[in-house]
């Protein structure tokens, strides 16, 4: 049994080990401990303590996958439940769909029985509103948000505010593999934005057979790319772990345009080795990894890939 998780886990990751040894499928286990994180006001990039888009509203994304069966459910840009990874199991385990955005998500949510909360931490909505006060020229302040949005959309490349994303990715005692995301998105992202952890390919991926992968940080990057379904479609091909993530990384290297930044990968075989790959983010990258038989995760620092 292994779980790898980021570093965002720090709570979570100890109820999914403990739910893992008590024999909970691997999905299950892995959804309990980024409901913890959702909820963790400490947690500056994902549920509660995240941070609203460009005009002031929370929009969450989240998804699930069983390796095995290959069944997704996932939500994007879903406004007023901070139970985002458990509406995506829902999606999965109801719907004959894949992907519910924006209001139909929050319809769907709502269906599911989990009733519209506040979303918004006064102290995000409070950091928010310095920045536009600072942004927004002060003749269009009295009109906002009704101007032109797109003029501000350089807000995304706001230094203090990480473009971070909870991932837990793991094995139980059966080999099933699952992977699974939540993440409120990037700080002041325009409206209805939605970022790869929501995306099946982009920001994560699992087949029992072969392993899972799921990233952290520029989603814009490993949407061109299909950065996780790279990694495990390589392994299928007969590449070993460590070599599939070489490959994802040199296509990440190669895009042109765009917004570039960094990308974290998490990647685990079907053998329980795993990779957690630093491209290009100028930060200390740390993560956290649970074996059976470990009394608590261990945590470590990513390698380190500059191109
Ligand atoms: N990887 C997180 C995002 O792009 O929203």
């Amino acid at each position: 049994m292994l779980i790898l998780a980021n570093v965002e886990a720090t709570n979570g990751i100890k109820v999914s080990a403990k739910l893992l040894e008590n024999e909970l499928p691997i999905l299950d286990a892995l959804v309990e401990g980024i409901s913890i994180v959702e909820r963790d006001p400490k947690v500056r990039s994902v549920g509660y303590g995240g941070w609203p888009n460009m005009i002031g509203e929370m929009e969450f994304d989240a998804a699930v996958m069983d390796g095995t069966s290959r069944q997704i459910g996932a939500v994007g840009a879903l406004q007023d439940s901070l139970s985002a990874v458990k509406v995506a199991r829902e999606v999965m385990l109801r719907l004959p769909h894949v992907v519910l955005t924006s209001a139909g998500a929050s319809r769907f949510a709502k269906e599911c029985g989990f009733e519209p909360e506040a979303v918004l931490m006064p102290d995000s909505k409070r950091v928010w509103r310095n920045k536009i006060e600072k942004t927004v020229a002060p003749n269009l302040i009295d009109q906002f948000p009704n101007i032109p949005l797109a003029p501000l959309s350089n807000l995304i490349t706001d230094p203090e505010r990480v473009r971070d994303t909870t991932v837990f990715l793991g094995k139980d005692d059966k080999g099933d593999i699952a992977v699974c995301t939540s993440t409120s998105g990037w700080a002041w992202k325009y409206p209805g934005r939605l970022g790869d952890s929501p995306i099946p390919g982009a920001g994560f991926y699992a087949d029992s057979r072969y392993g899972a992968a799921a990233c952290t940080h520029t989603g814009e990057m490993t949407m061109r790319t299909s950065t996780a379904r790279c990694i495990i479609l390589a392994m299928q091909l007969g590449r070993s772990l460590e070599d599939a993530i070489k490959l994802a990384i040199e296509d990440l290297a190669l895009l042109k345009g765009g917004f570039l930044g960094g990308v974290v990968i998490h990647a685990m075989d079907a053998n329980e080795n795993y990779q957690v790959i630093n491209f290009n983010c100028s930060e200390t990258i740390r993560y956290w990894v649970w074996r059976d038989g470990m009394r608590t995760p261990e945590q470590k620092i990513a390698e380190k890939h500059t191109f």
